[in-house]
Order: C-alpha cells, then sequence, then structure tokens
C-alpha cells in the first residue's frame, strides 16, 4: 500500500510509526489523510509482528486542524449525509492495539483531537494545543468537546473552547492533557522507547489494558469495574499470564508469545 499524505515505517521490528505528510498546509487533516491514516493504522492493527503505534508530525507542527480551505465550501447537506468525521476519522477509535500521540508543535482543532483520540499524548517542550474551532463560526467536530473536559476538567476544557487560547506543553502536563513533555530533539526517543516497552508486554494484556481503561470514559463505575474485572479474569486463560508470573518468581525476563 502506497501512501500520499502520510509516511510510514516499522522501529524495531514492532513498533507501526505514522508521519503526517502535508508539510505546505502544517498538515491540516483533509478526507484524503483521513482516509490512509485510517487505512494504515487499521494494516498495523493487523499485523501480529505490531505491537504499538505512533502517530508525529514535524517539528513545527503535528496538525494545524481539519483543512479549513477544505471545508469552507461544504454544506449542511454535504456533511450531514456523507457522514463527514465519522466516516473516516472514528476508525482510529476501532484500533485496539496501543496508540501513542508523539505531538511536537501546533496540535489545534481537528490536530489536538486526533492527538486526544490516541492512548496518550507525549508532548515536545514546543508542544501548543488548542481548539480554536470558536473563531471560525463552528465548534470541535471530532470529539474535543467530549475528550477535552474529561482530560482537562470542566473549567480548562471550556476556557478552551469558548476562547480558542492555545495551552502549551507545561500547562498541558499540568493539567492531565500529555503523560510526558520532553525536549523537541528527544521526542521520538521517548515515543519510541514507550512503544518499544508496550510491545514486549503481552499484546492480549496489553490490548486488555487499552480497552478497559477506554471504559472509565464511557460507563459508570460498576460497570467498568466489572468490565475490568471479567477481563482480568479472563487474562488467567493466556500462557503470556503464566509466563509473566512464572517468569517473576524465577527472576528472569518474561518472554510473552501473545497467547
Ligand atoms: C488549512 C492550514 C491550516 C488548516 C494552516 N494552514 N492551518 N490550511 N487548514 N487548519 C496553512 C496556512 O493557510 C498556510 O498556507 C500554511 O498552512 C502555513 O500556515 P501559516 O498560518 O502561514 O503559519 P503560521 O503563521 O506559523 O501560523 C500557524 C497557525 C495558523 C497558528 C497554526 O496556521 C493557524 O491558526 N491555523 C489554523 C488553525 C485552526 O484554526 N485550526 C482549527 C481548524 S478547524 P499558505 O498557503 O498561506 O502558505 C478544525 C475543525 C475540527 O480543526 C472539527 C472536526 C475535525
Amino acid at each position: 500500500m502506497s501512501y500520499e499524505l502520510i509516511t510510514i515505517r516499522t522501529e524495531a521490528d514492532k513498533v507501526g510509526i505514522v508521519t503526517l505528510n502535508r508539510p505546505k498546509q502544517l498538515y491540516a487533516l483533509n478526507d484524503a489523510l483521513m482516509d490512509e491514516l485510517g487505512q494504515a493504522l487499521k494494516a498495523f492493527d493487523a499485523d501480529p509482528a505490531i505491537g504499538c503505534m505512533v502517530i508525529t508530525g514535524s517539528e513545527k507542527a503535528f496538525a494545524a486542524g481539519a483543512d479549513i480551505g477544505a471545508m469552507a465550501g461544504y454544506s449542511f447537506a454535504e456533511v450531514y449525509r456523507g457522514d463527514y468525521i465519522t466516516r473516516n476519522w472514528e476508525q482510529i477509535r476501532s484500533i485496539r492495539k496501543p496508540v501513542i500521540a508523539a505531538v511536537s508543535g501546533f496540535a489545534l482543532g481537528g490536530g489536538c483531537e486526533l492527538a486526544m483520540m490516541c492512548d496518550f499524548i507525549i508532548a515536545a517542550d514546543n508542544a501548543r494545543f488548542g481548539q480554536p474551532e470558536i473563531k471560525l463560526g463552528i465548534i470541535p467536530g471530532a470529539g474535543g468537546t467530549q475528550r477535552l473536559p474529561r482530560a482537562v476538567g470542566k473549567a480548562k476544557a471550556m476556557d478552551m473552547a469558548l476562547t480558542g487560547r492555545m495551552m502549551d506543553a507545561t500547562e498541558a502536563e499540568r493539567a492531565g492533557l500529555v503523560s510526558r513533555v520532553v525536549a523537541l530533539d528527544k521526542l521520538m526517543d521517548e515515543a519510541l522507547g514507550a512503544a518499544i516497552q508496550i510491545c514486549d508486554y503481552s499484546q492480549l494484556a496489553t490490548m486488555a489494558a487499552k480497552e478497559s481503561v477506554n471504559r472509565a470514559f464511557e460507563g459508570s463505575l460498576s460497570d467498568g469495574v466489572m468490565f475490568e474485572r471479567r477481563l482480568f479474569h479472563a487474562l488467567f486463560a493466556t500462557a503470556d499470564q503464566k509466563e509473566g508470573m512464572d517468569a517473576f518468581v524465577a527472576k528472569r525476563k518474561a518472554n510473552f508469545k501473545h497467547a
């Protein structure tokens, strides 16, 4: 499969890396790019050798939002009938292996929403997050009004959505939007290190952990805890659980077979 608006590569034979590739438009996310991103992630997700994915942009921008030029001419009938956003952006939600966003520079509008669709965000110290849609006469449309308050609380999410101001990396880490902030030149090393660490665990366990943490956002505490308990119980049926615990007891490194 060849791509025009993204590039893909594999690191350490187990991490799938997707780099957004529309530099002239600051990685503005158009339909074609989101189609390619969905296809690439699905292909990595289906590849048994791949245990984790990383999405990244460039130093200047992760993505400066949905493509405003493309959206400018859209009508209600077109976006509603054509299921704009849902038809391709939502594919990211169906990816079952962990996906890390490695963000440097601007992550604005749909760019911030794309980062938040990933499982966690590692930011460079020059990262800037924002939901500036209000300046264009619209609101966030790829989950920003839902995921941002869950990440940073209502006060900051309202501030961001209503004023359109940006948050720098320090504020984003303090508020809980990103899990780590590192120097710009260390961003990919840090993201790759985390991804390799994830790949070396049992895929069954990392997929279950992802699925279970995601439950925390979508249901009640009691349903979430029950979901977690059942997955936790189910992992005792895997060879990887035996291997992980036997290795600990024998004081050796576990060698997971993802089975
Ligand atoms: C289309 C974009 C773009 C975007 C930047 N460009 N952002 N094109 N859609 N979202 C283009 C510019 O038009 C310009 O093209 C080139 O990229 C470089 O951008 P500059 O503005 O010259 O760069 P700079 O001065 O450094 O400013 C960077 C910036 C600014 C602060 C990020 O570009 C900006 O404010 N961009 C828009 C951010 C935004 O509003 N995002 C939300 C979009 S709405 P030319 O041809 O002039 O060189 C959205 C809706 C989400 O995301 C809902 C569903 C997903």
